[in-house]
């Protein structure tokens, strides 16, 4: 880690007004984890997120966009850069179309579509974080995924300096994947397409969708959510030593995308313990912060998991956790 010079600091505290030093990340993450950001400042608006990232870039400062922290897993020692929150909030519902900026809440979003009589967001009540995140990873739960609902993103892209707007197709979205994770881009806002529906049977749906995830997932403890991808397969010779080895649900083999939560179940890592980092011992996905945790436990849990599955199953896991100042 380059550390940043007293000039460069100076530098950018002097351009940016309400920047500040030295913010601990683990007040910002879902994990409770991570160490300072050198530099730490919250956008409120898209001229302020993109004026940010340009001052950073003009004085040689690494710098890095966020927007609820559910994703993310920060070092022990922190960033030693500009760590920008994205916090532009607004939200505007025009016929079936609802416009969101990069920092709404997910959830917000849905139950404000469910409350205009919109349909096909209903799921996202169950997704943690902001638009911004949940388009950059093309978020998904039970059966709905960001890339069914996109219809633009505006965004900034770094390598020209440009404001741009794509369509759905220009995204790049696949299983947790969008183009915005290939090349860097500060997302600024997007354009849902709905349909029209009932709000009533929308506020069903979502009532469903939050009991199931507390009947499965550890949601009262500090975790990042999943944090391997699940392994999607393109032909089934990928999953012999697996298939010799345990029955793999039918659902997972039409899918064709086997739950990275089980498979690290298979394997008996449930409830195992390194420091204050735990694999739940509810959902094999879930590494959860018990007190005290630090990065560097959860970044050894995740590699005995995955060594373990590797051996003793054939399968590599993907980290869906997005990293930080590693
Ligand atoms: N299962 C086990 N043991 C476990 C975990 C799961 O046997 O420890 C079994 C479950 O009983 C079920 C199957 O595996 O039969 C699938 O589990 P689940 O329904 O929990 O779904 P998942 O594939 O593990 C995915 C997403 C979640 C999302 C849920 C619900 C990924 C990596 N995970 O999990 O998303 O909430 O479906 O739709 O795609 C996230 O991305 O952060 C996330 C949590």
């Amino acid at each position: 880690m380059k550390m940043l010079s007293q000039e460069q600091i100076d530098s950018l505290v002097r351009q940016l007004s309400g920047v500040v030093r030295d913010e601990p990340m683990s007040k910002h993450t879902n994990f409770r984890i991570g160490g300072p950001a050198r530099l730490y400042f919250v956008a409120n608006d898209a001229d302020h997120l993109v004026g940010a990232v340009r001052n950073a870039r003009d004085a040689g400062i690494p710098w890095f966009v966020f927007g609820g922290g559910s994703n993310l897993l920060v070092s022990d020692e922190g960033y030693e850069g500009l760590v920008i929150q994205s916090a532009l909030r607004g939200l505007k519902v025009d016929g079936a179309g609802v416009t969101c900026e990069s920092g709404v809440i997910t959830a917000l979003a849905a139950r404000k579509a469910a409350e205009a009589g919109l349909t096909g967001f209903e799921w996202a009540v169950g997704i943690p974080g902001t638009i911004g995140g949940a388009l950059y990873g093309n978020a998904g739960c039970f059966g709905g995924e960001m890339k069914d609902v996109v219809e633009t993103v505006d965004a900034y892209r770094v390598v020209d300096d440009a404001r741009v707007t794509y369509a759905n197709a220009e995204c790049g979205f696949g299983y947790r994947e969008s183009r915005f994770k290939r090349e860097p881009h500060v997302i600024l806002s997007c354009t849902l397409r709905l349909a029209t529906g009932d709000t009533a049977a929308a506020r069903r749906c979502m009532d469903e969708i939050i009991a199931m995830r507390k009947s499965k997932q550890p949601l009262e403890q500090s975790s990042a959510g999943c944090v391997f991808k699940n392994f999607e397969f393109a032909d089934e010779s990928q999953l012999d030593i697996l298939r010799r080895s345990v029955d793999v649900p039918g659902a997972m083999l039409k899918n064709r995308r086997i739950s990275a939560g089980w498979l690290v179940d298979q394997v008996g890592m449930l409830g195992k313990t390194m420091g204050g980092i735990q694999v739940s011992d509810r959902h094999g996905n879930f590494v959860v912060n018990t007190g005290g945790g630090r990065a560097q436990d959860v970044i050894s849990l995740m590699s005995l998991v995955k060594m373990k599955v590797r051996d003793e199953l054939g399968i590599l896991l993907e980290d869906e956790v997005q990293l930080v100042g590693f």
